[in-house]
């Protein structure tokens, strides 16, 4: 008998594929009527396979009483409440360091993107500007420019070692102090004080929800640019519009946004901002690796064996 498990959504089609040829799925996101489809699996499903930003709650983990495993395709784990795991004895995984140079390279595209407006000016180009008008405006170099990076966690460190590459010096924050050769800030803002581009890393948590405020955009300044490739809910949305509708901030380069696939229009029409609709980890090789971690927890577990990349 194969485990039987739900899926939250749709993944890619290799992974959809495995995931069905090992164990019983059932697509949660198939189903017309969640109640009732919760009812009908409620006795059998021991596994959860989650994809995206459905929210997973403790009332979802109630609804499915004999659920011993939720298993994540990505490395932010934001959708679901770890507490109520916890206290359910429900483990947790997610699928780090396997995408850690795609959202790496993701990263630095947007930190050049946003100094030197490689896309604003291929979009000069595409209008028959260059012709018309002359050279694209001058823009802003990396290489001695400081990344301040909030959040110096495992893809921090590979974006730091990209950015260093570009000749740009690194500062970060951290909640901790960590053993590596970059200046340390001791808060959100001294770092935006103190560097060109606030890129920020930090996972999606009670704590760091909207981090990124005014108080920091004003220390980051209008000289300074913004990355986000974290998650939405990390910054303040309306304020960063409204910072860099005014110019308050140089520029911004966005992977994610707060409400996805939903972005607010306002941000179409910003000269200043590169939008990303969140590819940071979206190759072939990459999403297929993310895949096949997310498996083999779920194939480890059901083994009676300990998962590999367990977070709580
Ligand atoms: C994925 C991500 O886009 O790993 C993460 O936390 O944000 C991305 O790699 C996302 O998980 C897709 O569901």
């Amino acid at each position: 008998m194969k485990p039987e498990i739900i899926l939250t959504a749709r993944g890619h089609a290799g992974t959809m594929a495995t995931l069905q040829s090992e164990f019983t799925c059932h697509p949660l996101f198939e189903a017309p009527d969640r109640e009732k489809f919760l009812k009908k699996h409620a006795g059998t499903v021991r596994g959860l396979a989650t994809f995206g930003p459905m929210p997973v709650d403790g009332q979802l983990m109630d609804a499915l009483p004999k659920l011993e495993i939720i298993s994540n395709f990505g490395v932010g784990v934001d959708a679901i409440n770890l507490d109520d795991a916890k206290k359910r004895r429900i483990i947790v995984t997610n699928t780090p360091d396997v995408l850690n140079d795609c959202v790496a390279d993701t990263a630095l595209a947007l930190v050049l993107g946003t100094l030197r407006k490689f896309h604003q000016s291929e979009l000069y180009l595409r209008a028959g500007h260059w012709a018309a008008r002359g050279p694209y405006p001058l823009t802003t170099s990396a290489g001695g420019k400081t990344l301040g990076i909030l959040g110096l966690g495992r893809i921090g460190e590979v974006i730091a070692k990209r950015a260093q590459a570009c000749g740009m010096q690194i500062r970060y924050h951290n909640r901790n102090r960590k053993d590596v050769p970059y200046a340390y800030d001791p808060d959100p803002v001294t770092l935006a004080r103190n560097c060109d581009v606030l890129i920020v890393v930090t996972p999606a948590t009670a704590q760091t929800a909207r981090i990124i405020n005014a108080e920091v955009l004003d220390a980051l300044g209008p000289q300074g640019h913004l990355v986000n490739i974290a998650r939405g809910s990390v910054v303040d949305e309306p304020v960063l519009l409204r910072y860099l509708q005014e110019k308050r901030i140089a520029g911004a380069g966005l992977d994610v946004f707060a409400d996805e696939p939903r972005v607010p229009p306002e941000f179409f029409t910003l000269d200043n901002a590169v939008l990303f609709p969140h590819v940071g980890s979206a190759t072939v090789e990459t999403r297929k690796a993310m895949g096949d971690l997310q498996i083999e927890n779920l194939r480890l577990h059901f083994a009676g064996k300990p998962v590999k990349t367990r977070v709580v």
